[in-house]
């Protein structure tokens, strides 16, 4: 109860909530040593080749898990997976390529995916993009909602399976604090009307993932996979460096 308060406390104030302040009061109530080993557990991190999915999935490392790095360039998940083995000591990190934002990479990294492990224990989704323009990826949809809504949404639904025979599984999803700050437009998704505002466009993918995680966890709720969406706290990651310097 008094620690439910304090989070919305925190929350309600932004800036104490979202940074280190944050991150400091909340975790004197727990300690990374409190976190269970994940030997023999599956996990598979997108956007794992930098900022938070990199540091996400050398914790799986660290706790003894197979680990499985989404990624969108070869070489960058490569040197991704040296630094995580070398860190963690732990060898069982695999590199698989996809391009979120192309349904036919989500599907054809899915089927590869689904062929070479037996089992699937945790799903992270962090990949995630801001642009300052309007593109469209190769099926036609606005890059943002490509890359942070449609290819995570096709890659989870075929991943549900695996997670299903493997439950208990879970999924989380990264979302982002940002999201308070916009609706979802149903009337325009693909952002064609108006002036292309780069950080609202994203504000509006991120709060369709929490919509999306609502619809999953019912869909999902007899099944023993829980789904998780959360706001990771601001950090110094190389995504936000490039798509909000001054922040
Ligand atoms: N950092 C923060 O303060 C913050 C706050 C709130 C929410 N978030 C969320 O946290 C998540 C991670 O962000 P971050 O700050 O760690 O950013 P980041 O350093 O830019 O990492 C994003 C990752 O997504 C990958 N990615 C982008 N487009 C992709 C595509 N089409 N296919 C496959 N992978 C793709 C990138 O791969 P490449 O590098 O190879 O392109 C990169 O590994 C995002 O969902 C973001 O919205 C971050």
């Amino acid at each position: 109860m008094i620690n439910s308060l304090l989070d919305t406390v925190l929350d309600r104030t932004v800036v104490a909530g979202y940074t280190n302040v944050g991150h400091r009061i909340r975790s004197r109530r727990w300690s990374s040593s409190d976190l269970p080993r994940m030997d023999g557990k599956v996990a598979l991190v997108t956007g794992a080749s930098s900022g938070l999915g990199l540091a996400v999935a050398e914790g799986f490392a660290r706790l003894g898990a197979t680990v499985r790095l989404l990624v969108g360039s070869e070489e960058r998940g490569e040197q991704a997976r040296a630094k995580i083995v070398e860190r963690s000591g732990n060898g069982d990190i695999r590199v698989g390529l996809c391009d979120l934002s192309r349904l036919e990479s989500v599907r054809q990294f899915a089927g590869r995916f689904a062929d070479r492990v037996s089992r699937l224990d945790v799903l992270v989704n962090s990949a995630g993009v801001m642009t300052d323009e309007r593109a469209v990826s190769a099926d036609g949809i606005e890059r943002t909602l490509a890359t942070n809504v449609v290819g995570p949404f096709l890659l989870t639904d075929l991943l549900f399976p695996l997670l299903e025979n493997s439950a208990p599984a879970r999924i989380v999803n990264v979302s982002s604090g940002g999201m308070y700050t916009q609706k979802i437009n149903v009337d325009d998704l693909q952002s064609e009307h108006g002036r292309f505002d780069g950080p609202a466009v994203y504000a509006r993918t991120k709060r369709a993932q929490v919509i999306l995680t609502e619809l999953w966890a019912e869909q999902l709720a007899d099944s023993g996979v829980v789904v998780h969406v959360m706001h990771p706290g601001w950090s110094d990651t190389p995504g936000v460096r490039s798509s909000l310097p001054r922040f």
